[in-house]
């Protein structure tokens, strides 16, 4: 096997964070810091910045995200967006399944799935993220929780639609908490969602699909977590709202 038939995927995920005007401000400030990276960089931004976001952008390696979409088409759902309105508007990429969403706002492996459905059908790429709480990795049942969350989110999903997803692998205990997994735990369940993936859609698929590592990854620990060979890449929260910080990880993926 070969890590290096994965390009690295480096994205923020910059959560309810910036206005319009910080969102310009910030990317220029990214832009030249990130010219030279031999990774893909992707910026998932709220809604109400995702114009602002791509305008900014243009013409530099930095593509836009949104962080999450709804599954249904259009209709009576106040407060969502759709997955075609998104492409309809030029947006690239999106987050679907965040531990966030997960949380606070009853997301489901089912409402995960009918939206990464969506979102693959609209012509989106996605961001998967799945991850185990606390108490499931206390339990030892982090294998079983990941492995479900991704078998669920991906049912449906065929080979070709596969070269449009990658996931991150969020464990919730490590997010905005300073506490990260240890390149070994990051990688162990990096490869047995690999694992997962050989099973569902075979080794060449497999070798090939990204997998990221989100949680507490900074500029100081990025380089170790990114050496893994299952790591490929990360999805980054905190850090992310500082260009020096995200710049010095995505230098870090292109290595
Ligand atoms: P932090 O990097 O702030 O821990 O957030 C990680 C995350 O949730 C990215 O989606």
């Amino acid at each position: 096997m070969d890590k290096s038939l994965r390009k690295p995927v480096i994205a923020g995920n910059w959560k309810m964070n910036n206005t319009p005007e910080q969102t310009k401000a910030l990317i220029e400030q990214m832009k030249p810091l990130v010219a030279d990276a031999d990774c893909d960089v992707v910026l998932c931004v709220p809604y109400i910045d995702l114009y602002a976001a791509m305008e900014a952008a243009a013409g530099s390696n930095i593509k836009i995200g949104a962080e999450n979409c709804h599954w249904a088409e259009k209709g009576a759902f106040t407060g969502e967006v759709s997955a075609q309105m998104l492409k309809a508007a030029g947006v690239p990429y999106v987050i679907i399944g965040h531990s966030e969403r997960r949380q606070y706002f009853g997301e489901t492996d089912v409402t995960v799935r009918n939206r990464v459905r969506a979102a693959l059908d609209a012509g989106l790429k996605v961001i998967l993220c799945v991850g185990e709480v606390l108490s499931e990795r206390k339990l030892g049942i982090t294998s079983q929780i990941v492995s479900a969350q991704t078998e669920i989110a991906l049912a449906g999903v065929s080979e070709e639609e596969l070269a449009n997803v990658i996931i991150a692998y969020e464990p919730v205990w490590a997010i905005g908490t300073g506490e990260t997994a240890t390149p070994e735990q990051a990688n162990e369940v990096c490869a047995i969602i690999r694992a997962l993936i050989a099973r569902l859609y075979g080794k060449d698929a497999a070798d090939r699909f990204v997998i990221q590592y989100g949680g507490s990854m900074n500029d100081g620990n990025a380089a170790e977590l990114l050496a893994q060979y299952d790591v490929d890449g990360g999805l980054i929260g905190g850090a992310s709202l500082v260009a020096e910080k995200f710049a010095k990880i995505v230098e870090a993926a292109s290595k």
